[in-house]
């Protein structure tokens, strides 16, 4: 493997602000200049057509985000930077992928079974104004992620069950056609902070208490002069726990800024004067990012530009992916008519278990794929029969027998892990 891959999507239902700057868009800008690591970055408009519909709203939000990103530094020479409904093979995958997916694992996804808790608690009927968009966004949100093979998605806490959804719609499709997607993992940024908003609790479009990131400095310094304080008077020793201001400070600032401000609270520094200082270091930061993102804003044809180059790239990647695709699903050419008599032999070439001797006189197996590239090794055993034992609970036990019997093989890392187990349910479907 030469390079690990990251992907992430940012849905266009609104405007950019601090807390999404923090949480998600300085983290992956940085992270995309990470040498080794190949990133997708995307604008989820498909996505948002589920939570919107209002057209220039989502129009708006699409340039927005773009400008945001670009302004904060993504460089789409380095990475791959694309709006979702440029690549017509995304809605296809996904339809490949419904047809994987249980519709059971699909009720319980969370913000489906949200809806429906809601409507149940109102004793109206549970799928009331409940779109089926709602109830197939996992999908749609595996088929972003299937498409390129990503093996990273970083997301927050509340997307770890559809990075889940992804790697069993992998593992389905894989187990029916054959090795095709890599199971991905979701990367949780435990350092990066949540940032409250406005009024203390996280900071939301929800809750209506966000500072967006790119306002002018006048009106950046008046919504900061909003921010809620308890009501002690300068000269009061003043507790940063639990103080917005001070947890938003520090999202920005160094620690020996944060130490200062620690000090400046155990002083009794008045909340006027605290603001002040927060205002100063956001501004530090974001101001030259403002410019840039003005003239973005003002010269959309740019944007689109970068965006259509970007889509080029990705569906560089897709296109071939997605004719090998359909080809796998029986998708294909009538002119070239496949031996009907061999109809499982797809599956059958996928890998294999080899058993051998060698000159130590223990008896070892591996699992090897059609290429012949080992998979996974055995340690040796004393004998061919618990060598082959072995083998037997492999076969039939699947990831939990992978599990169990760790000490027994050579270390395989959770990548590999997932392509065995894929492996493992394609023999044991033979
Ligand atoms: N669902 C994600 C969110 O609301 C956005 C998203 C769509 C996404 N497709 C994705 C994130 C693929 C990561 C990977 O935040």
């Amino acid at each position: 493997m030469s390079s690990v891959r990251f992907l992430t999507g940012i849905t266009t239902s609104g405007t950019p602000h601090l807390g999404n700057y923090v949480g998600s868009i300085r983290p992956a800008v940085r992270a995309s200049l990470t040498p080794g690591v190949e990133s997708f970055y995307f604008l989820a408009d498909y996505h948002a057509l589920i939570k919107i519909d209002d057209p220039a709203r989502i129009q708006r939000s699409t340039l927005e985000i773009a400008a945001s990103w670009l302004a904060a530094g993504l460089n789409p020479e380095h990475v791959t930077f694309y709006r979702q409904s440029d690549v017509p093979e995304i809605p296809e995958l996904t339809w490949f992928l419904t047809c994987v997916t249980g519709k059971g694992v699909l009720n319980r996804a969370h913000a489906y079974k949200a809806s429906v808790d809601k409507n149940q608690a109102a004793g109206v009927d549970a799928d009331a104004d409940v779109t089926a968009g709602l109830f197939m966004y996992p999908v749609l949100m595996g088929a972003d992620i299937l498409m390129f093979n990503a093996h990273k998605v970083p997301v927050g806490r509340d997307q770890i069950q559809h990075i889940e959804m992804a790697r069993d719609m992998a593992h389905s499709f894989n187990h029916r056609y054959g090795e095709h997607f890599v199971p991905p993992q979701a990367e949780i940024e435990e350092s990066v902070a949540t940032l409250p908003g406005l009024d203390g609790r996280k900071m939301s479009k929800s809750y209506d208490n966000t500072i967006p990131l790119f306002v002018p400095r006048e009106q950046l310094k008046k919504l900061i002069n909003g921010i809620v304080t308890d009501s002690k008077a300068p000269g009061v020793p003043k507790d940063t726990n639990g103080s917005a201001l001070f947890q938003i400070y520090q999202a920005f600032a160094t620690e020996a800024e944060t130490a200062t401000l620690r000090q400046a609270y155990a002083d009794g520094i008045a909340w006027g004067d605290a603001k002040h200082m927060l205002f100063e270091r956001i501004d530090r930061e974001i101001a030259p990012m403002r410019e840039a993102y003005e003239d973005l804003i003002n010269h959309p044809a740019r944007i689109e530009a970068i965006l259509r180059t970007g889509a080029q790239k990705a569906r560089s990647i897709a296109t071939p992916f997605m004719t090998r695709l359909r080809h796998a699903v029986g998708l294909r050419n009538l002119g070239h008519l496949t031996d009907s008599n061999k109809p499982a032999q797809t599956k059958a070439a996928i890998a294999s278990f080899k058993q051998y001797r060698e000159k130590d006189g223990l008896f070892y197996f591996k699992l090897v794929d059609a290429q012949g590239n080992v998979m996974l090794q055995s340690r040796g055993f004393e004998s061919p029969k618990v060598a082959g034992q072995h083998i037997a609970q492999l076969r039939e036990g699947g990831a939990a027998a992978l599990d169990a019997m760790q000490s027994q093989l050579q270390p395989v890392s959770r990548e590999e892990a997932g392509l065995v187990t894929a492996a493992l349910a394609a023999l044991a479907a033979t």
